[in-house]
């Protein structure tokens, strides 16, 4: 049985490792990502700054004491759109708990906290060839808005 609770500093290094193990993929979506990031002294830099966040919102799931998911977003200005924007950063799952509904059940709980909050839109950004988190957040109501390019120099 798993269980969804808010994540306190305390949850840092367990953070840090779950990102490790939910994102090992990255590298194939972005051939720019740097491996382990969150074992970097800037990764360790984010998850504190993600965790301490007045505006954020920083959710784990646990099951059997153990860490197996996560979702963290916060507050998004977006001045040139009507509506009020809360940015989900991250969400992972462990690959061995996937496809059980924990990234649903994360996606809730930020959901219903954001709305809680008087946000009125939630917003991500993702890599175009991951089509396990397109087909995901699209089974969970999300719509494409734009796309993302890059070049190199
Ligand atoms: C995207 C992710 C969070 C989904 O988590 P999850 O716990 O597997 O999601 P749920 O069990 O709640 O939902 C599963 C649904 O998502 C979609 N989905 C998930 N993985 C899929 C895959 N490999 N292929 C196609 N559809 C997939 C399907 O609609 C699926 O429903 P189904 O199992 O009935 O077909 C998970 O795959 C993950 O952690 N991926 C790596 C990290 C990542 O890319 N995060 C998103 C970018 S921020």
């Amino acid at each position: 049985m798993h269980k969804i609770r808010q994540a306190t500093i305390e949850d840092l290094e367990a953070v840090k490792e779950l990102n490790t193990k939910a994102f090992a993929a990255n590298p194939k979506w972005d051939p720019d990502a740097v491996r382990n990031w969150a074992s970097t002294r800037e990764g360790g830099k984010y998850y504190k700054e993600a965790l301490e966040d007045k505006d954020g919102y920083f959710v784990v799931c646990e099951e059997g004491g153990k860490l197996i998911g996560y979702a963290n977003g916060t507050r998004m200005e977006i001045t040139y759109r009507k509506s009020k924007y809360f940015e989900i950063v991250n969400l992972g799952v462990v690959p061995e708990k996937r496809r059980s509904g924990v990234g649903k059940a994360l996606l809730e709980e930020i959901a219903k906290w954001a709305k809680a909050q008087g946000y009125e839109k939630l917003y991500l950004d993702s890599y175009i060839k991951n089509k396990q988190a397109l087909e995901f957040y699209k089974k969970n109501g999300f719509q494409e808005i734009s796309i993302s390019l890059e070049k190199n120099l």
